[in-house]
């Protein structure tokens, strides 16, 4: 184990450990000292949360503590998830729940427990419809980095010479997903406030928030709108806006027919923008999915070991990344 003597508790099993002088009983009971938390994503697979996972077990290691990495993509996979940490003796864990309205089920088998709990990215919501404000929450600020993506999409628009009269938009949207929905409205807001045409917005509503759904949605606008020759497309995420950009290519249009502009910064993007030729993936705001993992680790963990539970909400930001400037933006935000 990695011995930090930086906390309360430490210092307790240190003064116990002397006093005892070192037997093999007393080596566990230092071991099983070490604090241990979960760390639960919605999507395990995709680059964002794999991310956050390396980033916060990262942090365990230089701080001595431990990181359970699991993965939640359903209710019940969530909830066995939970048991499984408490088997193991964790006293927390931070998670990106696979739907926010699962929040109370959540919080009822974490307090049996007697666990602490931290939303990341996705924050619950009550049986009211509400944000459970009383779980401490760190998430994007969802209605300001889509109004980011907006304002990229209608300057690049204009840096091509578009007209707005003529070009569509492609919406893929997630509305059952609070910042979902705010990101969406944002970049709508910053469109329209651009001279956008709001009946040109076509809506591709996805059931999940990753490609193959957003490809899914996308595909039958395109074949419907087929009086257009410009569109441009955004949605939650770049997984989302990627699934769009593909349909577009399987329709039969060019990089240059296409502004697709995501959000997250995270290896779906990179892998884009390292492609020999330019895609209708145009940018993507990127957050640093680095510091919500390592952020949100460190506030669960400071909770536990000294009691001082963490801020209700904190919203992130970010920025643009394109073809560009993505390695300088990628070492900036340290991804
Ligand atoms: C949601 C999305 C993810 C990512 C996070 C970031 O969970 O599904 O792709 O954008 O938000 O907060």
């Amino acid at each position: 184990m990695s011995f930090t003597l930086s906390t309360p508790r430490k210092l307790l099993g240190l003064a116990v450990g002397m006093a005892l002088s070192a037997s093999p009983l007393l080596v566990q009971a230092q071991s099983d000292d070490e604090v241990k938390i979960g760390f639960i994503v919605k999507k395990p697979e995709q680059a964002w949360f794999i991310n956050e996972q390396d980033a916060a077990t990262q942090l365990g290691e230089e701080k001595g503590f431990e990181v359970v990495r699991l993965s939640g993509e359903d209710g019940q996979e969530v909830l066995s998830a939970i048991d499984n940490l408490h088997s193991q003796g964790a006293e927390g864990f931070v998670i990106c729940p696979p739907d926010v309205r699962l929040g109370p089920a959540i919080m009822n088998r974490a307090e049996q427990y007697g666990m602490k709990v931290v939303t990341v990215d996705d924050r619950f919501v009550g049986g009211d419809g509400e944000p459970m404000e009383e779980v401490p929450h760190l998430g994007m600020s969802g209605y300001k980095i889509g109004e980011q993506v907006g304002n990229a999409i209608a300057e690049e628009m204009e840096r091509r010479g578009w007209d707005p009269e003529e070009v569509a938009a492609l919406r893929i949207t997630n509305y059952e997903l609070p910042t979902a929905k705010e990101r969406t409205d944002g970049a709508t807001a910053a469109l329209l406030d651009s001279g956008f045409k709001e009946a040109n917005i076509f809506d591709a509503p996805q059931q999940n928030t990753d490609t193959s759904s957003a490809f899914a949605a996308a595909s039958p606008v395109f074949s419907k709108r087929s009086d257009f020759e410009h569109w441009v497309i955004y949605a939650l995420n770049e997984e989302s806006v990627l699934g769009g950009v593909r349909a577009s290519e399987q329709y039969g249009l060019d990089p240059d027919q296409v502004i697709g502009v995501g959000i997250n910064g995270s290896g779906a993007a990179f892998a884009e923008f390292s492609r020999e030729t330019p895609t209708g993936f145009y940018g993507t705001v990127a957050v640093s999915s680095t510091m919500h993992g390592r952020q949100t680790a460190d506030n669960l963990y400071q909770w536990i070991t000294e009691g001082e539970k963490p801020p209700a909400n904190t919203e992130t930001t970010g920025k643009l990344m394109t073809r560009d400037n993505w390695e300088d933006v990628r070492e900036e935000l340290g991804l």
